[in-house]
């Protein structure tokens, strides 16, 4: 075979699975001087050294490993806490939040080692090829982005043929029966039997939270304290963001909660059934969505419920660099200098109960809400708040007197009964 023609450097990002371990030999075929950068986001992966020592073997010029755990979480994660970020009501988008980490990362290596391009592992069907493309595009066009995976047109015969061929070491273990991607955030499952979403996901599918039924009988009372919407203690005691985090996951998912199983609307047009584990993120998520609601005030927090839902698509859907994404989180931040303070939940069998919450900057009144002594709350002001604001609907019944609302009495006849009875 003829070499290649001299193409430059390529950044790979890599995790050590075969997909873009088989791409290392392959994009060297293709002409390129492999650089591979394998990015630790807290997935479960195999010690980072092994994973090192894998693309060396592979056939990569040079391999790095990057620690970016802190500054996923704070330039991710945090800011889709303080959003309440969770698409189609369901998803805290753990997977969707870190793809523009990735193409950041991806980016940067690229500029530092002078290369061409840069390239993914991933296939021609799902979103994280969308969010890491459209990522580094708007980083740095000059940059090309290649999907080998996506390229190659490999059986998976095929490619374990060529693994072998090319020294990377065909995996021995059966192959999982899902497609799984996690991080800090949590864990995203797909593919199999989970494909038919009349099937219940078997239990071999989760690793981070227990079966609920099974989890322990006694509750779990946690206090988290948040300030400027971010959590900062656990039980009074200080916590860095990894280790917060970590604690949260190990908890709820202890006790059975953080499951979701969803059919979700792909941005590249199908329904699709995922199974995600996020306990962490959907307790913390619910302990912020609680806080606020005796930290906001009531219009802000209509307001920011609108644009969290912008918010969540927009990461979704790849925009995470859009200027829409960078007015939405300059309105969040806005919003949470006031959420401090500290909430109580309870754990117990698949359920995370928030019972108590408390905040130096509370805009809660217990004078106003009293029903006890101490009560502020002037009740003979009500009598023309309510003429006030009834006059218009008032108003208007008096011009349509046509339209008349049915009497009681024909209600129930309608249903054949007798109203007067
Ligand atoms: N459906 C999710 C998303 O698009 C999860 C993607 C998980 N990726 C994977 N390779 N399994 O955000």
């Amino acid at each position: 075979m003829m070499a290649p023609e001299k193409k430059g450097k390529v950044i790979l990002a890599y995790s050590g699975g075969l997909d873009t371990s088989v791409a290392i030999p392959w994009l060297h075929d293709q002409g390129y001087e492999v650089v591979t950068l394998t990015m630790h986001v807290g997935q479960q992966a195999d010690d980072l050294d092994d994973i090192k020592a894998k693309a060396y073997a592979a056939g990569a010029a040079k391999a790095y490993v990057v620690d970016l755990r802190e500054a996923f979480i704070d330039t991710f994660v945090w800011p889709a806490l303080k959003a309440n970020a969770v698409y189609q009501s369901v998803y805290p988008l753990n997977s969707a939040l870190s793809r523009p980490m990735i193409a950041q990362a991806l980016i940067w290596c690229a500029e530092k080692e002078g290369a061409v391009a840069v390239a993914h592992g991933c296939t021609g069907k799902g979103q994280d090829q969308v969010r890491i493309e459209v990522a580094c595009n708007a980083l740095n066009p000059e940059i090309e982005v290649l999907a080998p995976v996506r390229d190659w047109g490999f059986t998976r015969e095929e490619e374990m043929d060529y693994a072998a061929a090319h020294n990377v070491p065909v995996p021995t273990t059966r192959k999982s029966p899902y497609s799984i991607d996690d991080n800090l955030w949590g864990r995203s499952i797909e593919c199999g039997i989970l494909e038919d979403p009349w099937n219940e996901p078997p239990e071999d599918a989760y690793k981070l939270t227990a079966d609920p039924t099974e989890a322990p009988d006694e509750e779990v009372i946690v206090e988290v304290s948040f300030e400027g919407g971010i959590p900062v203690a656990i039980n009074g005691q200080k916590m860095g963001s990894i280790e917060l985090i970590d604690f949260m996951n190990k908890t709820a998912g202890k006790a059975g909660y953080g499951r979701i199983d969803m059919v979700e609307d792909r941005l590249v047009g199908f329904k699709s059934r995922e199974v995600y584990e996020c306990p962490g993120a959907l307790a913390l998520i619910n302990a912020h969505r609680k806080l606020e609601t005796i930290t906001l005030s009531k219009d802000v927090l209509k307001t920011k419920k609108e644009l969290e839902v912008r918010f969540a698509e927009l990461t979704y859907e790849g925009y995470w660099f859009s200027p829409l994404m960078e007015a939405i989180q300059a309105f969040v931040d806005s919003t949470q200098k006031s959420v401090n303070g500290t909430v109580r939940m309870k754990f117990y069998k698949g359920n995370c109960i928030i019972n108590g919450m408390k905040s130096d900057s509370s805009v809660y009144s217990k004078a106003l809400a009293t029903y006890s002594t101490g009560d502020i709350f002037d009740q003979s002001a009500s009598v023309g708040f309510i003429k006030i604001w009834g006059m218009p609907i008032k108003t208007w019944r008096q011009t349509h007197k046509e339209k008349n609302i049915n009497p009681i009495d024909t209600l129930v006849m309608q249903k054949g009964k007798d109203a007067t009875k």
